[in-house]
């Protein structure tokens, strides 16, 4: 099986108490690694991972803040403590801003600050920490960044701060790419679309993490649940992909040294197609619905 050579290897999941990365880090550990769980929600953390090592797997958590350059260097100290030489970073934490639906002008500076500090920056964060380690033991191994369709591969007009968060992702993680190639690296970087749907996770309730010195003001979020979104989308059946299937998709992608691990979708391509067909023809951009 391709994922036997991830067995005894370690990896680092930062965004690993919800959603996306709690998956990535059951799947990783059901494969055989040593994974440790990184979030700034402590009791979230410690939930998730008790519930993992429970079941046997070598798991153990640290709490950290993606944007803080000192929170994550302690985070990649403590992982070698643990474990040893780390083989997989998923630069995973993300959060979406109290921004749906509202015009790009009437957004604050700290909308910005913090989903730039989050989705960027603990991207970056992450690279400066973990990556002279990786590169300096010399074993294989893979960063994979988590970006999304909206943003990452076109840009939605319903989430302005969202959408330009995961521009950056995907242009950092191209980036990150061609330089292991230039270095000679034992090392692959892969930028990760979760979907092909709507994924089930509590990213509709970030707010519950935004640090209190860039609130500023009381402007209500539009949903706090995708059962709202769906409600206020008017669609009774809408769509979800459950996190479970983007840990497996990540994992394949891995495995095939895939850089674009962007799951099948039809409608994910005619948008990607028509935003390239309009730059390539020099069109003005396509509303994208
Ligand atoms: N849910 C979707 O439909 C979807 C689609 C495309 C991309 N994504 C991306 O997937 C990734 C995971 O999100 P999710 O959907 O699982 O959401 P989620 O809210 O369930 O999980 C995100 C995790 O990140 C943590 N986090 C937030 N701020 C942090 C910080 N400063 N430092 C450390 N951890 C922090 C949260 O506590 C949470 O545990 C994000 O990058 C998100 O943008 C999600």
């Amino acid at each position: 099986m391709a994922t036997e050579k991830f067995r005894g290897k370690t990896a680092v999941v930062t965004g690993g108490a919800s959603g996306v990365g709690r998956c990535l880090c059951e799947l990783f550990a059901r494969s055989g690694m040593h994974v440790i769980m990184a979030d700034i929600e402590a009791a979230a953390l410690e939930a998730a991972g008790a519930a993992l090592k429970e079941q046997g797997l070598s798991v153990e958590w640290v709490q950290a803040d993606v944007t803080s350059p000192e929170s994550m260097e302690n985070l990649e100290a403590r992982s070698r403590e643990i474990f040893g030489n780390i083989h997989v970073l998923c630069n995973n934490a993300g959060v979406g801003i109290k921004e749906a639906q509202r015009r790009i002008w009437t957004l604050t500076p700290k909308d910005w600050e913090w989903g730039f500090s989050v989705n960027v920056m603990g991207i970056a964060n992450g690279i400066r920490a973990f990556v002279p380690g990786m590169l300096a033991h010399g074993e294989a191994g893979h960063v994979v960044n988590t970006s999304s369709t909206n943003g990452g591969l076109y840009s939605m007009p319903t989430t302005p701060i969202y959408s330009a968060s995961k521009a950056a992702v995907t242009s950092m993680t191209e980036v990150l790419y061609s330089q292991f190639k230039m270095e000679g690296a034992a090392l692959q970087a892969h930028v990760l679309f979760p979907g092909p749907h709507l994924v089930n996770t509590n990213i509709l309730s970030s707010m519950r993490n935004r640090p209190e010195r860039l609130r500023d003001d009381n402007e209500p979020v539009a949903y706090t649940s995708m059962a709202d979104l769906a409600k206020a989308s008017g669609i009774a059946n809408m769509k979800l992909t459950e996190p479970e299937e983007v840990a497996e998709t990540c994992l394949a992608g891995m495995c095939a040294g895939q850089f674009w691990i962007l799951p099948p979708s039809k409608s994910n391509d005619k948008q990607l197609g028509e935003r390239t067909e309009s730059i390539l023809r020099r069109r003005n951009p396509v509303l994208q619905g």
